[in-house]
């Protein structure tokens, strides 16, 4: 069985003690817990080493928002995968929408990101998701078809299972429009297809996709509720702690937990 993997994604918001008080305030709540779903927050980078020491222990896992392929260089203002990992930090988001089209990643950029988590052991969380005029276009499988053979087409059957996937609509990114439940699972279903094709059926079995793009409290539960939604990537949401922790109840719910 999958367990349900809820993340959420801070962008550019809360400075370390902001960051901090976020953390205690999830780490607090989340105490004792039933831990019937997995829980996680990206910060970002100057937040990375007070999130990871408040969230110590708690099973609360930490993940970066972005990172650079090569370890080490003459990379003026980038961060590699070895620095995250000697901060403590255990996932790192790959190719999210606005990475890609607002920092101008490509394809070929994200694969050899994915590349380098393995290189240090941290945990790729990789989005993928079309835009608007694809999906009008009719071309949203095909899209993500793309995006998955670039990013993880090579990789061994071993590997993959620790990728988790985020399936992001771009058109439903920080719009407040969902996509429905059904229209998520159909993309998951294509998205797990695509795993069942390339690798043997355990890959498929255990490999977590996550739906993302305004999820909110009140719309958690029908989409994790759907077979092929493992869980859920938040943005907007994820900042304030109710509404994050109402998404991991709902998260908890659709697990019949
Ligand atoms: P949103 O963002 O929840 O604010 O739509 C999701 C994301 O970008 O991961």
């Amino acid at each position: 069985m999958r367990r349900k993997f809820v993340v959420g994604n801070w962008k550019m918001h809360k400075g370390p003690q902001e960051a901090d008080a976020l953390a205690e305030a999830l780490k607090k709540a989340l105490a004792g817990r039933d831990a019937t779903v997995d829980v996680g927050v990206a910060p970002p980078f100057v937040s990375l080493p007070a999130v990871v020491s408040r969230l110590k222990h708690t099973g609360i896992v930490v993940a970066a928002q972005n990172l650079h392929a090569e370890q080490q260089g003459a990379y003026t203002g980038e961060v590699s995968s070895e620095m995250l990992r000697q901060v403590g930090v255990a996932y790192c988001l790959v190719g999210h929408s606005e990475r890609r089209q607002l920092f101008g990643e490509t394809d070929a950029s994200v694969a050899r990101k994915v590349g380098a988590c393995f290189r240090s052991g941290l945990l790729p969380i990789l989005c993928v998701g079309e835009t608007l005029a694809e999906r009008e276009a009719g071309q949203e499988a095909a899209v993500v078809t793309r995006q998955l053979d670039a990013a993880l087409g090579a990789l061994g059957a071993d590997q993959v299972p620790s990728v988790t996937i985020a399936y992001e609509p771009v058109w439903a990114i920080g719009t407040g429009k969902t996509a429905t439940p059904l229209q998520a699972q159909d993309m998951h279903a294509t998205i797990r297809g695509w795993l069942e094709a390339k690798f043997p059926a355990f890959v498929a079995k255990s490999t977590r996709i996550q739906y993302g793009g305004s999820v909110k409290g009140n719309n958690a539960a029908e989409l994790m509720r759907m077979p092929d939604i493992d869980g859920a990537l938040v943005g907007g949401a994820s900042l304030n702690a109710e509404e994050f922790l109402a998404i991991i109840a709902g998260a908890a719910t659709a697990s019949g937990g």
